[in-house]
């Protein structure tokens, strides 16, 4: 039943690399950065997967280093009138279609996601059409036009609670567009899921017997796996999470060493909640390796400071627009996933 999306594997255009700064002209833009945020009144929102010092400078100017759930509360809830989302496109748009009147700005607009890229909304809405009966739900790595197209968003953090949800109400559904995150949660929920082919050229590059032999190498590691990975991968974790739930088992688990398959951007916060312990990433290479992104997103990466200071100096080219039709249809879907988290912390705070 499933689809092919028409970009997959090796054939994604990747951005050039930031230029790389000396350890004065990066002093230079932190300063010149921090003062501009105080002028402008705005504030900086990170993703975990940004390069250290852009989390450290979220951090020590009062923005936040978080999960894309977490990005998109923050911005909405946060009284700075302008917002610089550093992270990709998706997350971007999600903070304007919560925010209209916010000023959103982008270090760069063209940092996007394979996901993204490999869903286009014409060919995601027939795959749609073709199965009316079904509830679609996508995940938030995707463009404003296929969250409207949908009738849910979801994250990482909070997919499975929300496809168990939906299953609960004898919902069938269609899955959009992370196959592997797909089949992790239909295999926890056994829900009647039908998925959109697309991938993320990161995480699909963890390599499963190479972390068997890792593993053999360090018995006493746990491991640890973003559901974007392959199920082969998925299969030898002791936890699968996003993000944030990756960084708080890392905090939790006994375990003195671990390996991590997700981003590398993850180590900066992972290493800041348990110092104590031996972060190791899980391999890329091995058998059928390219390694083009060796376990740090391109896009990701274009967050520079340089970037940031000039989004922050001259927002043209830097602000986030967002079609106003579509961006009320987005917020339909978007809303409902907000609202669904806002109702679980309710309950898990009523059980406290
Ligand atoms: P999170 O929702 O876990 O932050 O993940 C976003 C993402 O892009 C993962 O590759
Ligand atoms: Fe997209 Fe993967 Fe980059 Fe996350 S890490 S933004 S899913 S390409």
């Amino acid at each position: 039943m499933s689809k092919l999306s028409p970009l997959i594997g090796s054939d994604y255009p990747f951005p050039p690399k930031p230029a790389v700064l000396s350890v004065q002209e990066k002093l230079d833009y932190k300063e010149k950065i921090k003062q501009l945020l105080i002028e402008k009144d705005a504030v900086l929102v990170a993703h975990y997967y940004t390069d250290p010092e852009i989390q450290a400078l979220a951090e020590e100017t009062g923005g936040t280093v978080a999960d894309s759930l977490e990005m998109a509360r923050f911005g909405r809830d946060h009284k700075a009138n302008t917002l610089i989302i550093a992270g990709v496109r998706f997350m971007g748009e999600t903070a304007k279609i919560l925010t209209p009147n916010k000023m959103v700005l982008m270090p760069e607009l063209e940092a996007t996601c394979s996901l993204d890229i490999g869903c286009p909304v014409d060919e995601f809405s027939d795959f749609c059409d073709q199965h009316p009966e079904r509830t679609v739900v996508v995940y938030a790595n995707t463009s404003a036009a296929v969250k409207a197209r949908a009738d849910w968003v979801v994250t990482s953090s909070i997919a499975l609670e929300i496809i168990e949800h939906l299953d609960s109400e004898d919902k069938k559904i269609i899955w959009g567009p992370d196959r592997h995150l797909g089949a992790y949660i239909e295999k926890q929920t056994q829900a009647d899921m039908i998925m959109w082919q697309g991938d993320c050229i990161v995480h699909d590059e963890f390599k499963a017997s190479a972390l068997r032999d890792m593993k053999a190498i360090y018995p006493d590691a746990a491991i640890l796996v973003h559901p974007e990975s392959p199920q082969s991968v998925v299969e030898l974790a002791d936890v699968v999470g996003s993000t944030s739930q990756l960084i708080n088992a890392a905090k939790t688990l006994p375990n003195k060493q671990l390996i991590v398959a997700t981003d590398a951007g993850i180590f900066y916060k992972m290493q800041q909640v348990c110092p104590d312990k031996e972060l190791f990433a899980a391999p890329t290479g091995g058998e059928g390796a390219t390694c083009r992104s060796c376990a740090h997103c391109p896009w990701m990466a274009m967050n520079g400071l340089k970037a940031i200071y000039n989004s922050l100096i001259d927002a043209t080219g830097h602000e986030v627009d967002v079609d106003e039709e579509v961006a009320k249809g987005a917020l339909v879907s978007l809303d409902r996933m907000l609202n669904f988290a806002a109702e679980q912390q309710l309950k898990v705070k009523g059980n406290a």
